[in-house]
Formats: structure tokens, C-alpha cells, sequence
């Protein structure tokens, strides 16, 4: 990040500012303050759209940002006295359409270059990831529940809300969700966290209670584990038909897409089943994630999509999510794997599983001491997991795990692996217990054959 020399665009005197405000325009790339406090960073950034928020007597603006490099969820509204004024860079025309875009801007500060709906976004990440993600896991899905949208519509890349609120909790959209405009337009939605309806006020949310008979997600409880500290408290996980519960699945994947790039299931629910996760108390079952998985699968995804809410992410839930997954793998008797290309977040919870649940069963067969023993082949993990081979190699690959030595391949576990995993297995993790689940797999090939 480079500070400039000072203060954002304290420089630049006040008339030349605002004839520089209604220059910029849609593409414009600058530098952007990230921080509303005291704090200051100057960041790369590029103006996705602008509205007038000033009144009668003040002309005020307000611009809609990416910024460059990270993860679309943090795009937002600024003021303009966050934008750096000296660092503007003005979207390259193409020369064919030079002619016409001539006419066309500058008229108002809003205008929208023919080129620029084409112009294709570099992928965004977040900071934490390296660029080394597998191919596959970055391609653009075209096929499956989250179909990347080959019309990269400008409206579906601004959030179109400002929170919603669910049980206890408000949450803040990280990306579009097409809840109806009305109730976006007025920038607050409720949701009934049981049937996750929604609503436009908070009167209609209480009306809506008093007659809500619901308190846990329909479909089948297929697992209950009870909080060991706490009487009446645990967790519980619910199958449902994206068929059958058709209402509830749309609302769930609404809620969802908030915190979902490219999801654009939202209607077709019918190929999918719904695990939601709830935490459960006197109450009823509160809704703390899910992921949904297609009833068939030609390319052995388990998961479709996965979703801890952001009020219970970074406490284990969504670990707990994947790993429930493959315990269902595991009584299909079939590899799993997650649908691509995988989130940031994704990516990141995924290798987390992926390399724990690897280095668990590896860990265990160093204590063995006689030679035999300790060979396994990768193949094996598979069977002991259900993890998908290429993702046990991928795994492996990623941790420089195997080597080629005297003419075959062998794993060559560092120390340090060894240690990092001693150290994550002592952290207090929450584990589905697999004589919890009461669940039979069916055989959808007939069933979808029937209908
Ligand atoms: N930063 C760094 N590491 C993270 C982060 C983060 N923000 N979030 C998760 N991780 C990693 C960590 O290694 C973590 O282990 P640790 O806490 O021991 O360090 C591991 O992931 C698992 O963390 P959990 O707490 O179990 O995961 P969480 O409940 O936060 O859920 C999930 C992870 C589901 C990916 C959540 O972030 C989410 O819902 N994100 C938005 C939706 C999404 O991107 N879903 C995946 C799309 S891909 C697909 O659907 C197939
Ligand atoms: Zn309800």
C-alpha cells in the first residue's frame, strides 16, 4: 500500500475538485481510503457505479467500489472524501468504439462507456490466500447449482441491501441477492428465522410470529448431538427436498446467495437436498448454516454449496459442515467432493479438512513401528475418508507431501506438519459423532427416473 505524500487530495484546491468529482466515472481507478475512523489506507480501487446523494442546495456524491485485489465482499458505498482525486486513471476506450463513446461521456458523470459491460474483472481474493489455488477450483462453474453468470449484469454486482435481520442477529450482505426490490429498496429486511420468509418491517415480522407454527427447518432431524455442558442446548441437522420443501429451499438460497459470489440456484431447487445445521435450545432449532448436494451427481460432488452465517463463522461450524458431509460419503460408500471452483473461504476451510483428516490417519500409522505398516497408498485414504483422490492428491501436493524416491512415489512427511497437526488436534473442535446420524441414502437414479 503506498501512502501518498498527504492527506488524500488535500491539494487539490476546491473548484478543480469538483469538476474532477464529475469527471470520474464508471472504470475510473483510484486510490480509495478503506477506513471510515481516523485510520487511513490508501487502496487501489475501481468506481463500479455512482448515485447523487446530495439535496436541493449540495451536490453530493457517493461512489460504489471494488477494491483491487480483494474479495468483492468488502466492495462498498464511500463518500467522496475518501477518494484520492490525484490518482484517477480513466478506463481505456477501444479504439472501434472511440468515435461513439465521444458523444456519450461526460454528460453527467454517469456515463456508462459502451466497452465497459464486457470488460472483464480480474478475479478477486482475499488476503489471505496465495495464488496457487488449483486451476479447477477458480474456473467459472458452468454447469451445477452455481453457475457463474456469463452477463456480468453491473446491478448484480452491487449489494442491493443494507442488513437483514435473523433471530438475534443482523447481518450485513456481502454480495447482490434478488430479494424483491421493494424490500430492498428500503434497505432493511426481516426474516422469520424458522421458515426464513421474509418481511419489510419489524411489525409484520411480529405479526408473522404470532402465527408461525414453525420452530426447526422442515424435512427429517437425521442428527442430534447434545451440548455436554448445557441441558436443553446442542446441535442438530435437518434433511429436506428441495421438491418437496420448495418454499423453505428458495428462501434459504436467497438468504444464502447474500453470502454466495456465484450462486444463481435460486428457483430450481427441485435436484437438491437442503442439510441445514441448527443450534438447538428451549426455543427451537436456530439456523447456524447448511450446504445443499445434488440427489445425483455425475462428477461425485457431496456438496453443492456450503454456508456458515457470518454470526457463527470462525467457531467450527463449517468444519462441522464438511465433515458431516463426507460422514454421509462415507455410509454411500462413495468418493465426495465439492463443487468448483471453490470460494476463498471455501478453499481455505476445505484444505483445512482435507490436511487434518490426511495427516490424522498419516499421524497414526508413524506411531505403527513395524515396516509393513506404514505404507498406504492414496487410494486408501480414499476409502478411510471418502475424500475425493484428486483432492487427497491435491492435498498432498500442496504440502510437498510426496516425493519421488528409488523409482516410485512416497510421502515425505516434515516434522513440522507433524507438529501443526499435533497442535490443531489439541484446539477444542467440534466433531460430528457418526452414531448420531440416522440416515439412509436413496437411490435417486430410480426415483428421478419415475418421475
Ligand atoms: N480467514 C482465514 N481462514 C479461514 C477463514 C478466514 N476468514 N474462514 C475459515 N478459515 C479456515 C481456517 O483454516 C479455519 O480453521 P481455524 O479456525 O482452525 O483456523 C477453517 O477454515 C475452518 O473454519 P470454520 O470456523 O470451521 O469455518 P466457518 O464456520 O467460518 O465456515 C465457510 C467456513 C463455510 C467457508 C464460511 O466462511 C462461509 O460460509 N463463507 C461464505 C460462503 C462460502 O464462501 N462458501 C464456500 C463456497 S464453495 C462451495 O460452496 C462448494
Ligand atoms: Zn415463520
Amino acid at each position: 500500500m503506498v501512502e501518498p505524500d498527504v492527506k488524500g487530495d488535500a491539494k487539490v484546491p476546491e473548484k478543480r475538485r469538483a469538476k474532477e468529482l464529475k469527471e470520474l466515472k464508471e472504470g475510473c481507478k483510484l486510490r480509495v481510503n478503506r477506513f471510515r475512523s481516523e485510520r487511513t489506507e490508501w487502496t487501489p480501487a475501481e468506481i463500479l457505479s455512482i448515485r447523487d446523494c446530495g439535496d436541493r442546495w449540495t451536490e453530493k456524491k457517493q461512489f460504489y467500489i471494488h477494491y483491487v485485489d480483494f474479495n468483492k465482499r468488502l466492495d462498498e458505498w464511500v463518500d467522496q472524501d475518501r477518494l484520492d482525486l490525484s490518482s484517477v486513471e480513466f478506463p481505456a476506450q477501444p479504439k472501434d468504439s472511440k468515435k461513439a463513446s465521444n458523444n456519450h461521456s461526460h454528460q453527467n458523470g454517469h456515463t456508462h462507456p459502451p466497452a465497459r459491460k464486457s470488460q472483464k474483472r480480474k478475479a478477486s481474493r482475499v488476503e489471505e490466500i496465495s495464488d496457487e489455488n488449483v486451476d479447477e477450483e477458480k474456473r467459472p462453474r458452468s454447469t451445477g447449482s452455481m453457475v457463474q453468470n456469463p452477463h456480468d449484469d453491473i446491478t448484480t454486482r452491487i449489494k442491493n441491501f443494507e442488513w437483514l435481520e435473523l433471530g438475534r442477529y443482523r447481518l450485513q450482505p456481502w454480495y447482490f441477492s434478488p430479494y424483491p426490490q421493494q424490500l430492498c429498496k428500503l434497505g432493511k429486511i426481516y426474516l422469520c428465522e424458522y421458515c426464513l420468509c421474509f418481511m419489510k418491517c419489524l411489525t409484520s415480522l411480529k405479526n408473522h410470529l404470532r402465527k408461525c407454527r414453525m420452530r426447526c427447518p422442515p424435512g427429517n432431524e437425521i442428527y442430534r448431538d447434545k451440548d455436554p455442558k448445557e441441558k436443553d442446548k446442542g446441535i442438530c441437522i435437518f434433511e429436506l427436498d428441495g421438491r418437496k420443501h420448495k418454499t423453505y429451499a428458495q428462501n434459504l438460497c436467497l438468504l444464502a446467495k447474500c453470502f454466495l459470489d456465484h450462486k444463481t440456484l435460486y428457483y430450481d431447487t427441485d435436484p437438491f437436498l437442503f442439510y441445514v445445521m441448527c443450534e438447538y435450545d428451549m426455543y427451537g432449532a436456530h439456523i447456524v448454516g447448511y450446504f445443499s448436494k445434488e440427489k445425483e451427481s455425475a462428477e461425485d460432488y457431496n456438496v453443492a454449496c456450503i454456508l456458515t452465517l457470518p454470526s457463527y463463522q470462525r467457531r467450527g461450524f463449517g468444519r462441522l459442515l464438511i465433515e458431516f458431509s463426507y460422514e454421509l460419503s462415507k455410509i454411500e460408500k462413495k468418493q465426495g467432493t465439492p463443487e468448483k471452483p471453490l470460494s476463498d473461504l471455501g478453499l481455505l476451510s476445505y484444505r483445512s479438512y482435507w490436511t487434518q483428516t490426511i495427516m490424522e490417519i498419516l499421524v497414526e500409522l508413524m506411531k505403527e513401528e513395524e515396516e509393513e505398516r506404514s505404507k498406504i497408498s492414496i487410494n486408501e485414504i480414499c476409502e478411510r475418508t471418502r475424500i475425493h483422490w484428486k483432492d487427497v492428491q491435491s492435498t498432498l501436493l500442496h504440502h510437498k507431501m510426496i516425493d519421488w524416491y528409488r523409482g516410485s512415489y512416497v510421502l515425505a512427511i516434515d516434522k513440522k506438519e507433524v507438529d501443526t497437526y499435533h497442535k490443531n488436534a489439541q484446539k477444542a473442535q467440534l466433531r460430528i459423532n457418526p452414531k448420531n446420524i440416522q440416515w439412509t441414502p436413496k437411490d435417486w437414479t430410480k426415483r428421478l427416473g419415475r418421475n
